[in-house]
């Protein structure tokens, strides 16, 4: 067996940096099958992980949300391991933006590689963020190699990613198209559609073609979470990543029964995002294809784990709730214990019974 130390990027935010050694621990055991005797360490004044191993694999480690770098340990030495970067976009595409509500993004990526790892197809992957806000998950996604796909409710939000991406890709030269247009059927208007495309291995007139990148695109539209499947249509999703209302800062909505998407404005605000999970799961469910898996963080102060992880189950998905799946759970500030839950939709395609005489 051979010692390694993991360094971990260090948070620009106080209370995430606190939580980061402990999170990226869970996270290794989770994915890393060839680690053991993961514990946090020290290297100067810097946080990592250390762990034993008989070999590792450095894609795995590439993969870590908080991985900066890795090394061997022999003896009082350590030896930098060959780690590849796998991010396509550089880190500012998720860092630039600032603003309340926002989803730590070192976060957002444990979460994102949390439920991506349930998930074994090879990438790029379609990511299905329901509650996008300003697309914190949708950019991690880019920024991992993955499409980004999203439904958010509160148009501002909408507007700011729009404006956002559209900079973004014009500063950094990245050949790309991105437009809003509105949504319409039987001639009603019921929203807007974000459709934005980044071809990143295209040459632009200061940047020579870099093969083997992928283009990725990204598709969200202004609306009701719950109206996620009539919005998207027949698409399906490797993945559903979604940091839920706190219950704090955004609130949640709940439905009006009867009415059309575009005349719920009269919704009731509600402090607990249980109603608004418990219509959406099911919804979120038929968006996966078989094999997929969905990745939910929340607020516990105002669902319970098994509350959650029973809704899932009830919905016909299998939740991750044993082992360090039970490690993620983490203070964020008095009013948010912020936890996380992975549960998958199982491979088989499901059949209609058939009978032949
Ligand atoms: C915790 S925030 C997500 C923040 C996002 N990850 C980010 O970093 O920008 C939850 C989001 O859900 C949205 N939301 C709440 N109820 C909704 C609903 N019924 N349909 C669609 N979006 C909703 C809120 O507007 C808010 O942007």
């Amino acid at each position: 067996m051979t010692t390694y130390l993991m360094l971990l990027s260090p948070s620009a935010n106080r209370v995430y940096r606190q939580a980061t050694a402990v999170l990226s621990a869970a996270e290794l055991a989770v994915t890393a099958s060839f680690a053991s005797d993961i514990v946090p360490a020290r290297i100067g004044s810097a946080d990592a992980l250390r762990f034993t191993a008989d070999e590792v694999d450095e894609l795995v480690l590439a993969a870590q949300s908080a991985h900066l770098v890795s090394f061997e340990q022999r003896g009082e030495l350590l030896a930098p391991l060959d780690v590849p970067s796998l991010a396509v976009f550089d880190d500012d595409l998720v860092t630039i933006p600032k603003y309340q509500g926002k989803t730590n993004e070192g976060f957002t990526r444990l979460l994102l590689h949390l439920t991506l790892s349930q998930v074994d197809r090879p990438g790029p992957l379609e990511v299905l963020d329901p509650l996008a806000g300003r697309g914190t998950t949708l950019l991690a996604a880019w920024q991992a190699g993955h499409h980004g796909f999203g439904v958010e409710s509160d148009d501002k939000a909408f507007d700011a990613l729009a404006g956002y991406l559209k900079t973004y890709l014009r500063t950094k030269r990245i050949k790309h198209s991105a437009q809003v247009s509105p949504v319409r059927r039987e001639g009603r208007a019921l929203g807007r559609r974000l459709d934005a495309q980044a071809r990143l291995a295209e040459a632009t007139h200061d940047q020579p073609a870099r093969p083997g990148l992928p283009t990725l695109n990204m598709t969200v539209f202004t609306g009701d979470t719950r109206d996620s499947a009539a919005l998207f249509g027949r698409k399906r999703f490797d993945a559903i990543v979604t940091d839920a209302p706190y219950g704090v800062v955004h609130g949640s909505s709940t439905k009006s029964e009867g009415r059309e998407p575009a005349q719920r404005s009269s919704r009731r605000r509600d402090r607990s995002p249980a109603h608004l999970l418990a219509e959406a799961i099911p919804i979120w469910r038929g968006q996966l294809k078989p094999g997929g898996a969905i990745g939910i963080a929340w607020n516990t102060h105002t669902l319970p784990r098994a509350e959650l992880v029973g809704m899932l189950a009830d919905a016909g998905l299998q939740p991750q709730d044993a082992g360090p799946w039970l490690g993620f759970a983490h203070r964020v500030d008095a009013g948010i214990n912020r936890d996380l839950v992975v549960a998958t939709r199982a491979a088989e395609a499901e059949r209609g019974l058939t009978w032949s005489p």
